[in-house]
């Protein structure tokens, strides 16, 4: 009896402390009698640390491959049968266990897709960069709920969303699926859109990690930057995101590091992602980013994507026979398993399997998630003479350019959703990758004309701008649409129009002085019209509902509240890189893009060098006025607090951004100021909104490489509120604060003294 207790308790010994080997040796892959994992009261490590002491070799190994989920032609590459068709990647999951398979899509505005037989049609999100210029984490947390149901609804337990490359070059051709050049606000929005997507019980990723802020030469630049600056800018942003969004998985870029490929660099993944912010869940490679097997497994990733898109296979058979020879110490390997299924336990995708129903996606109510995001984030950059909104009763509106009788733009690469309907104006070029170029079928056009049944409304392509500009002269109004495509894997030359655009939009300012330009851009641009056109409204790529929400917003149904998340600069000249490091880009060539200004990025960088913008970070305009004031800034147990109020003064009701900056009085930072709160307020006219903000102390503070601290230097600082920042300081107020001392995540460690 006491024999066989003692076998017993050795066995229960042994399959605690290395039952994957043990089932590795004798083959043992029956379903287990007991799936203690699956109890849902147990928390995520305990299942997860379970789960993966159960599993084989060969079965840890599954774990971390992933395929692409689409077939290849140039790779000869079938996709896995239980892949679906058209999907960013496929994970075998270990069904004997109760782990589902990882179905992956893109991306961050929604279920992509390509036309075709297979194509999936689904509710495109306004770009992030206009999620972002809504200031409202709602707004933001509305449109990752949307897309994330519609991921599941299609099938997919893993949106790789979530990307938030802060801004600090505006040619990149993928600014429009991120979160702009602000730290604070980029961590924040995109966060909550995470947090969104993953209320669905589907992960969601965070990317691209880290520093991938330019599409030239993406798969072969390298960045150099100090930590201190890194720590403080790009890596900020992506701390804030996953401190409000705890994604399951962290997807690593394409770009070295400082001299190490961001898939196979210690220092990004293990030591900034995992020890230092405690991130729990796993890190996956992008498609096409990994190099390398013991010095990628070794260095933190936890999972290859995308198989055929790098060179090997490297993390199947080498990485087994680097685990089998020591290289990569087993422990290692086990990280790697627990951290995925502890991310499939904590976020649902166990318990609450993802089935296909498409048929249940309820598209009406996701346009309308879509139209109010568009809404809320289109910036009415100017208004001269109140122009805008559009009076119901003009009697004849030119309606001029940007396939405006079609649709609106969407941006190109993985991330293009493919939209019911299909694309407005097929053939446009590029056709292939990056491409095709998708034109939204939701014409300003249209609605446009049925806001105006009595009104001659007219419409010109704008390809010459000789007849446009007639077409604008015989007109009241003159409406200009003015598009910007871009897309992953390019970046744009410069910040112009592209297609003549300005010499279009310059003819019909010239022929009618009541000219609205409605931009459509991936990002900033240039306006060597502007003096001529009274009134610019930026509506970025806005998604299903575009036309509609453009409409809305022209004639004043929506009061438009979106700010700017990025500079807008004058000239390239301005940039911290006048010329664009790589471009055009040259297949192959290895280089360094050399980030020297460090963590001034965007207006920071306008600040620094007292460059004048077109228009500010934060900058937007409203059909009504808006005065802040009543600031009173304080701290109280070490927390710097604002209070303050937004009042309406104007006749309608509408929402105002308001911003607080601080600006150091007695230190000096990489900057002049930073952005360290804010708050959209929905006020009607006559009425005054209260509004209190606390601030991060990371926002106040230097981050120190050598402790891994952040330090707050005592002295004065100048609290600011303002509606942009460009200098238009509403109210100001010198606080001291008492020198303190916070951890890597912002923890009090030396609190100052309480005040
Ligand atoms: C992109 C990722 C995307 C992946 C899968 C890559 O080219 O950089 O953002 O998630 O492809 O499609």
């Amino acid at each position: 009896m006491k024999l066989k207790k003692k076998i017993t308790l050795l066995s229960v010994a042994v399959a605690l402390c290395c039952g994957g080997a043990l089932a590795a040796e004798t083959g043992a892959i029956a379903e287990p009698a007991s799936k203690p994992w699956m109890d849902a009261r147990k928390n995520p490590a305990e299942r997860a640390e379970l789960a993966v002491r159960a599993m084989t070799l060969d079965e840890k190994l599954k774990l971390v491959y992933g395929y692409l989920g689409a077939d290849m032609e140039s790779k000869k590459h079938k996709r896995p049968a239980e892949a679906h068709v058209q999907s960013a990647g496929f994970v075998y999951g270990v069904p004997r266990l109760g782990i589902p398979h990882l179905r992956e899509s893109d991306a961050g505005i929604g279920v992509a897709s390509q036309a075709g037989p297979d194509a999936r049609p689904a509710t495109a999100l306004p770009s992030g960069l206009n999620t972002a210029a809504t200031w409202d984490v709602q707004t933001a947390y509305a449109g990752g709920a949307m897309i994330g149901a519609e991921a599941r609804g299609y099938g997919f337990n893993v949106l790789l969303a979530g990307g938030v490359n802060l801004m600090r070059e505006p040619r990149n051709g993928r600014n429009f699926e991120y979160g702009g050049e602000d730290p604070l606000l980029a961590g924040k929005m995109v966060g909550a859109q995470i947090r969104g997507i993953q209320s669905n019980r589907v992960i969601s990723t965070l990317k691209h990690y880290a520093l991938n802020d330019q599409e030239s030469g993406r798969t072969t630049l390298n960045v150099k930057i100090d930590d201190q600056s890194a720590r403080m800018s790009d890596l900020l942003a992506l701390q804030i995101a996953n401190e409000e969004g705890k994604p399951g998985s962290v997807m690593c870029s394409y770009n070295r590091v400082n001299g190490a490929y961001a898939c196979e660099n210690s220092y990004l993944l293990t030591e900034v992602l995992k020890q230092d912010w405690g991130f729990k869940g796993w890190v996956m490679s992008d498609w096409g980013a990994l190099h390398s097997t013991i010095p990628a497994a070794n260095a933190g990733l936890d999972q290859q994507s995308g198989f055929p898109f790098d060179l090997a296979d490297y993390f199947a058979a080498p990485l087994k026979e680097a685990v089998l020879n020591g290289w990569v110490p087993q422990a290692r390997l086990d990280d790697m398993a627990r951290r995925i299924v502890h991310a499939m336990f904590e976020h649902g995708v166990v318990d609450q399997p993802v089935v296909a129903a498409p048929e249940k996606i309820d598209f009406k109510a996701h346009a309308a998630v879509s139209l109010k995001d568009a809404q809320e984030g289109m910036v009415l950059l100017k208004n001269q003479g109140d122009i805008l909104p559009l009076k119901k009763d003009v009697k004849r509106v030119a309606v001029i350019g940007g396939y405006a009788d079609k649709g609106v733009l969407a941006g190109g690469g993985s991330s293009l959703v493919y939209p019911a309907g299909g694309n407005a104006v097929p053939g446009l070029e590029p056709k292939s990758w990056p491409g095709p170029v998708m034109v939204y079928p939701s014409p300003p056009l249209k609605a446009i004309q049925q806001r105006l049944p009595h009104a001659v409304v007219t419409f010109h392509d704008g390809s010459d701008p000789a007849a446009a500009a007639k077409l604008a002269r015989e007109a009241d109004v003159a409406l200009v649409f003015a598009t910007q495509w871009t897309g992953e894997a390019m970046d744009v030359p410069d910040l112009s129009l592209p297609n003549k655009q300005d010499a279009l939009i310059a003819a019909v300012a010239s022929a009618n002085s009541k000219t609205v330009v409605v931009l459509e851009t991936g990002g900033p641009v240039t306006m060597p019209w502007l003096a001529k056109a009274p009134a610019v409204l930026e509506a970025w790529y806005p998604g299903t509902s575009g036309g509609e929400a453009i409409a809305s917003v022209l004639f004043g149904e929506v009061n438009p509240s979106g700010h700017l998340p990025a500079t807008y600069p004058a000239s390239e000249a301005q940039l911290p890189r006048p010329v664009l490091d790589g471009y055009p880009h040259v297949e192959d060539k290895r280089f360094d893009v050399d980030y020297h200004e460090g963590a001034a990025v965007g207006y920071k960088w306008f600040d620094l060098k007292g460059h004048k913008p077109l228009f500010p970070f934060g900058h937007g305009l409203s059909y009504t006025q808006f005065a802040l004031a009543d600031l009173n800034a304080g701290v109280k147990d070490g927390v710097l607090r604002a209070a303050f109020s937004v009042k309406n003064t104007g006749k309608v009701a509408g929402k105002e951004v308001a911003q607080l900056y601080v600006a150091p009085v007695s230190t000096r930072w990489e900057a002049p100021k930073r952005l360290v709160g804010f708050h959209k307020a929905d006020v009607k006219p006559g009425a005054a909104a209260k509004v209190v903000l606390s601030v991060d102390p990371r926002l106040l503070a230097m981050y120190d490489s050598a402790t891994k601290t952040w330090k707050v230097a005592g002295g004065d600082y100048k609290v600011i509120l303002a509606a942009d920042a460009g200098g238009s300081e509403a109210a100001s107020q010198v606080v001291h604060l008492e020198a303190a001392e916070y951890d890597v995540n912002g923890k009090p460690l030396r609190a100052a003294p309480r005040q």
